[in-house]
């Protein structure tokens, strides 16, 4: 259900972003693709009240019902692909900061690669996708992330929850988050342009979920299970197996061990 406070009002960004506003879409990332193959610049910003085919990572289905976030962000970054990927961490870290400054007293913690969970379970995921030029280079980054605010799937692989659910009160909305993401988003960005991945990967860490425990990583074709010891320069997830060898995993889902 929708809270009755504005709720429908439409979201004040800053004027870095573009919005481009929708009440229902198949999902923020087809519309954002469409305006980023159409020339859209770097800050156009889809959002939409509700999805009605939300996707999320490897291929899964997002439920996304009116009362939770849902936007894709195009950036045109002047880096390389894997540089760009980056900005998953960007995101992460400027959700938490949103959760922390419109919803205190919750405490976030970050999951590998850019999940953000409440009391251990998932309030929000980013999806990114980017094409590049026949030279390898970036032509444009699609930030597509989805934050419960609402409500939640009780289904879903990972256990999941929503703002509301861990007490938020109902005067915080979409919107409002909408607005703060925004804003800390920009300022880590500014950052990560002048200082490069070093500071955001710190304040990764800092909140990282599972970091010295023993994780389970889901890949496409296999499963590995090891410590979680690190992340590198780059923020692939550094993993020691059981045999003390030290896998590098650049893509996968992580799970506790056992779930
Ligand atoms: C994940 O699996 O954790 C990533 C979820 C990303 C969901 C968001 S909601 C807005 C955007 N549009 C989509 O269809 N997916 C992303």
């Amino acid at each position: 259900m929708i809270p009755p406070k504005d709720a429908a009002r439409t979201p004040k960004l800053p004027p870095a972003y573009r919005l481009v506003a929708r009440e229902s879409v198949p999902s923020t990332m087809e519309e954002a693709r469409d305006l980023a193959d159409a020339g859209a610049q770097d800050g156009t910003l889809v959002w939409a009240r509700e999805q009605l085919h939300g996707r999320g990572r490897q291929g899964r289905n997002w439920e996304s019902p009116p009362g939770n976030l849902y936007m894709t962000l195009i950036l045109r970054p002047e880096c390389s692909p894997n540089q760009a990927a980056q900005l998953g961490f960007a995101a992460g870290v400027a959700l938490g900061d949103a959760i922390g400054s419109v919803c205190p007293p919750l405490d976030v913690l970050y999951k590998w690669p850019n999940d953000v969970l409440l009391n251990g379970r998932k309030v929000a995921g980013v999806l990114l996708e980017s094409k590049s030029s026949a030279d390898g280079k970036l032509d444009w980054l699609l930030l597509g992330l989805g934050a419960n605010v609402e409500s939640f799937p009780k289904d879903s692989a990972y256990p999941a929850t929503s703002l509301r659910f861990e007490g938020t009160p109902a005067e915080v909305t979409a919107v409002d988050l909408l607005e703060a993401f925004a804003r800390h988003f920009m300022n880590w960005v500014s950052r990560w342009l002048e200082e490069g991945f070093g500071p955001l990967r710190n304040a990764w860490l800092a909140h990282a979920a599972a970091k010295g425990e023993t994780i389970e990583v889901r890949l496409p074709h296999e499963s590995l299970t090891g410590v979680f010891v690190d992340l590198d320069q780059d923020g692939r997830l550094l993993l020691q197996l059981s045999d003390g060898t030290l896998r590098t995993v650049a893509a996968g889902d992580v799970f506790p061990v056992g779930s």
